[in-house]
């Protein structure tokens, strides 16, 4: 009888499952593919791939069903006992703040109130009525939903006290005609208020930037809170890399189920859609793809935000960029595990620093606990450090104030008051805004007025205190 050699293969999932059970090596039969992001995580996680396994002592005969169960554990590799407990136990955010009841903003409070991915929802609009509004929709709804998520509404960013998460949704959308970048200047100035909001009430959140360009966005709310980078996230590649497998899908005329694929970069046209890791079923998208069919999806995704402006007119896709941020917080919460594209400041990743782009991460309660470096293609790596070079030319020419030299004092700084004994001599002059000149000056006092005073790091002091230098407002 002919004999058939089935084609295995060996996915990230598998190699995770194969650490979870302990096993310190798994063994590649001939003809199995080990896909490129399992080849990573076994070097990560010290687990061999051996291709010529050892031999081991002959399987005692058993019953028929211990028998093929012990040989569906060495031939197939994704086998698992069904009832195994999850690493990771699934948590609630206790109080979730979306500023900005916009189209996305509106959605997200939806999806996440029927997650039950919060305690407590607070939306925040500057528009009377229209997050009170949305609050008592949603809480008419929960009557059928039995959603117990407390929600409110407010116009008031006092509103963002005590907050986990504070999710950025507020800012003008784009029209037709318009770049994410042409909004730089009138978002920025929403961010910045909301920021300082931020750093006063809620100053141990997450913050989640959407507003446009996100990776501006990031940066300036970065800059504004002074919160450490793992607390601030801009949410742009799980909406760029949800299009990009959609598109994937619809090419091959497959279920977007089977299809894993993300993109990295900016939220703009510089994306960088990893078409060599992209896969479906498992296997590389060029087994069912053209390289110009591979193209036109690149370019899909590219043009995803701008196709829909372009239908609508008056703004920008509300339903897809909220469900990509739901998606950050599930894994922030454990809802998701793995590897999710998120915005995040470098900090000499892929051989960039201080700059906000778009990377592979792993989240938690506390926001981004890994950047993950995949060995990227060269043409990747340099498209990638090519959109990280776009986005700081942008910030420079639209951000007078942004200065490099005073971004690294910052982060020194940063790390400084991370690293003090005395946490916490902090003054109210010394809070990181480095684009006022006034209050630049001052901030140097926190290294040398002998008066420093403590907030913010020291739980004792609930109010931010003069420090006795003149430029202290
Ligand atoms: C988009 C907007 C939200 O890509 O940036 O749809």
């Amino acid at each position: 009888m002919k004999q058939i050699q089935q084609r295995t293969l060996i996915a990230e999932e598998q190699i995770q499952n194969a650490f979870r059970r302990g096993r310190k090596f798994i063994e590649v039969k001939p003809g199995t593919i080990v896909t490129a992001q399992a080849q990573d995580t076994a070097a990560r996680l010290k687990i061999k791939l051996l291709e010529n396994p050892p031999e081991r002592a002959a399987v005692v005969r058993t019953s028929g069903s211990t028998a093929t169960r012990r040989v569906l554990y060495r031939n197939n590799p994704s086998w698992e006992p069904p009832s195994r407990p999850v690493a990771r136990k699934r948590q609630t955010i206790e109080k979730l703040v979306l500023i900005g009841v916009g189209g996305v903003g509106a959605n997200l409070a939806h999806l996440a109130a029927n997650a039950s991915i919060a305690n407590e929802i607070c939306l925040i609009d500057v528009l009377p009525g229209a997050a009170e509004a949305v609050a008592l929709d949603l809480q008419h709804a929960s009557g059928i939903t039995r959603s117990g998520t407390m929600l409110s509404g407010s116009t008031s960013l006092k509103s963002i006290a005590q907050a986990q998460v504070v999710v950025v949704t507020a800012g003008r959308p784009r029209t037709p005609g318009m770049d994410r970048s042409d909004l730089s200047q009138i978002n920025g100035r929403i961010i910045r208020t909301i920021g300082e909001s931020i750093a006063d009430l809620a100053s141990d959140s997450v913050v989640i930037t959407v507003t446009n360009p996100v990776e501006e966005m990031t940066k300036l709310m970065l800059q504004t809170t002074g919160f450490p980078r793992k607390r601030v996230i801009g949410m742009a590649g799980t909406l760029d890399s949800a299009r990009f497998r959609q598109s994937i899908a619809s090419a091959a005329e497959v279920a977007v189920t089977d299809v894993q694929a993300i993109t990295l970069g900016s939220h703009g046209d510089e994306m960088v859609p990893l078409a060599s890791r992209a896969l479906i079923q498992e296997r590389p998208i060029l087994e069912f793809l053209s390289e110009s069919a591979i193209e036109s999806c690149r370019a899909e995704t590219v043009q995803g935000g701008a196709s829909v402006v372009n239908l609508r007119k008056t703004g920008s896709a509300t339903l897809a960029p909220a469900h990509a941020t739901l998606e950050i917080l599930e894994y922030m919460t454990g809802a998701r595990v793995g590897i999710v594209p998120v915005s995040v400041q470098l900090s000499g990743e892929y051989g960039l620093d201080s700059m906000v782009i778009g990377v592979p991460c792993r989240l938690s309660m506390s926001g981004v606990y890994e950047i993950v470096e995949l060995k990227l293609e060269a043409e990747e790596l340099a498209f990638l450090q090519k959109a990280a070079r776009a986005v700081r030319t942008r910030m420079e020419a639209n951000w007078h104030g942004f200065n490099e030299r005073l971004e690294r004092r910052k982060i020194r700084e940063d790390r400084l008051l991370q690293q003090s004994e005395t946490r916490g001599t902090f003054c109210l002059c010394g809070r990181y805004d480095s684009h006022r000149k006034k209050r630049e000056t001052a901030c140097t006092a926190w290294y040398l007025c002998p008066e420093l005073v403590y907030f913010r790091e020291n739980p004792r002091v609930s109010a931010p205190s003069r420090c006795g230098v003149a430029s202290c407002r």
